[in-house]
């Protein structure tokens, strides 16, 4: 059996670092290596000359887990940078006419192959994606993520109103839609579904009522929506939905929350939605770049941590603005200055790691370099750029490193990617690696 050693500076978080200085929240390995079968890590340690591997040597770079996305819309790698005012007029605009195109026969696989070199280039190995209201979006792009051995969650929109009706399914289709497409993906390689009604203005009662009975019948899926994102969005789902106590209340209502469940944004929620998202485990995924893009408000990451609500991070593209996960930490750390909630490098290096995974209950497959994981693994420059390189002359900690590959960094501090072991950035190009 072949085995491959990579050797380089090594990273993984196994907790939360509690603060700067928690050394016990993360394993370093100045000079390690990550030994490779089958796709799998089987050993990570300090390097030792061995016989009868591949060795391929990273150094100085660093080695870390692939990052992980927890909520995007694959569908809008078209309409990033649209110039819109706030929410509701960017869907209008751009994004309920850009989702219409994925009816056309061929259109999906094209965006779907585009999509995945992009994460690939940028150090994305996992994602967790809104696809299109018609079922071929899902089968693009569950199809791709076969082709590339990656591990994607994902889903077909549910939405039976308030768009264009080009857009729209019914209460009905969308679940038989969705049941066949679980079917069909759930479980098949590394692929595994995500129940996905688009959010309260887009779904009828009877829809919401058909996601609970998805929910039902297939509780090891996951289940995404979007919460709270914007006043005019709650007002508007408070209207919908006058019987429920607030916005949280509306999926609570229908049985949609839980520890598998995803929701997008969760930026303006009051006392009781705070505490039934953590009595619930489901999961906040802040959104920065987007967040930011749309003016849709500051995530109070302080307050719903200290209540116990679980965290994710990720791009929301095509509301986000950049694939990279690192543009992300930059845009995560400046919203939470501007709380006076600083986040110290090493908590944004976890959240994109095994934070994430542990917000899709992952730990123990990807998200860190541990024995028995997947080797899903980046590595990472740096002094990639000339300011960087400049930068890096007068650095002096690990912690400093990883601040400016964050603050820096973009998809040319992504040295190389490995999916399940086997290298997947350099071959995008056709580029021997190095
Ligand atoms: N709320 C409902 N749909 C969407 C979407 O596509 N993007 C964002 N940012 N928010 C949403
Ligand atoms: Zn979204």
């Amino acid at each position: 059996m072949s085995r491959t050693i990579l050797r380089g500076r090594v990273l993984s978080f196994v907790s939360e670092p509690q603060g700067m200085d928690d050394a016990g929240s993360y394993r370093y390995w100045e000079d390690g290596a990550i030994t490779i079968e089958t796709g799998k890590i089987i050993a990570v340690g300090d390097f030792v000359a061995t016989d009868g591997a591949e060795i391929i040597d990273h150094r100085p770079h660093l080695i870390l887990p692939g990052f992980i996305d927890t909520h995007l819309h694959y569908v809008q790698s078209q309409i990033m940078a649209s110039y819109a005012g706030s929410l509701l007029e960017w869907l209008n605009t751009y994004t309920f006419v850009e989702e219409q195109k994925f009816s056309q026969q061929g259109h999906a696989e094209v965006v779907a192959s585009a999509f995945y070199d992009e994460l690939i280039r940028h150090g994305t190995t996992t994602a967790v994606a809104y696809c299109s209201s018609h079922p071929r979006s899902v089968d693009a792009f569950f199809g791709e993520a076969e082709k590339r051995n990656m591990l994607m969650v994902g889903g077909k929109v549910m939405m039976d109103r308030n768009a264009p009706e080009a857009l729209c399914d019914t209460a009905q289709s969308s679940y038989d839609d969705t049941k066949m497409l679980i079917e069909r993906w759930h479980g098949r390689g590394r692929g595994l579904y995500a129940i996905s009604p688009r959010f309260a203005i887009t779904s009828t009662p009877q829809q919401l009522e058909a996601a609970r009975a998805l929910v039902a019948e297939h509780p090891d899926c996951y289940v995404q929506t979007h919460l709270s994102e914007n006043d005019a969005e709650i007002s508007l789902s408070m209207q919908l939905y006058p019987n429920s106590p607030d916005y949280t209340g509306i999926y609570e209502d229908y049985g949609l929350l839980g520890p598998r469940t995803l929701l997008g944004h969760s930026i303006h929620l009051n006392h009781r939605e705070t505490r039934v998202l953590a009595e619930t485990g489901s999961v906040a995924v802040f959104c920065p770049t987007s967040n930011l893009f749309l003016g849709s408000g500051l995530f109070d990451r302080e307050r719903l941590s200290k209540a116990g609500v679980r965290i994710g991070v990720a791009t929301d593209i095509g509301g986000g603005t950049n694939f990279c996960m690192l543009r992300t930490l930059d845009e995560a750390y400046k919203i939470l200055q501007l709380r006076g909630q600083r986040m110290n490098p090493f908590a944004s290096f976890y959240m994109a790691t095994l934070g994430n995974a542990g917000a899709l209950s992952l730990e123990g497959t990807i998200g860190a370099i541990a024995p028995g994981n997947s080797a899903d693994l980046i590595v990472l420059d740096a002094a990639a750029t000339p300011a960087m390189a400049l930068r890096k002359q007068t650095i002096s900690s690990l912690a400093e490193e990883l601040f400016l590959l964050q603050t820096l960094g973009d998809d040319r501090s992504i040295a190389e990617v490995y999916v399940a072991g086997a290298r997947a950035k350099s071959v995008l190009s056709g580029l021997a690696a190095s």
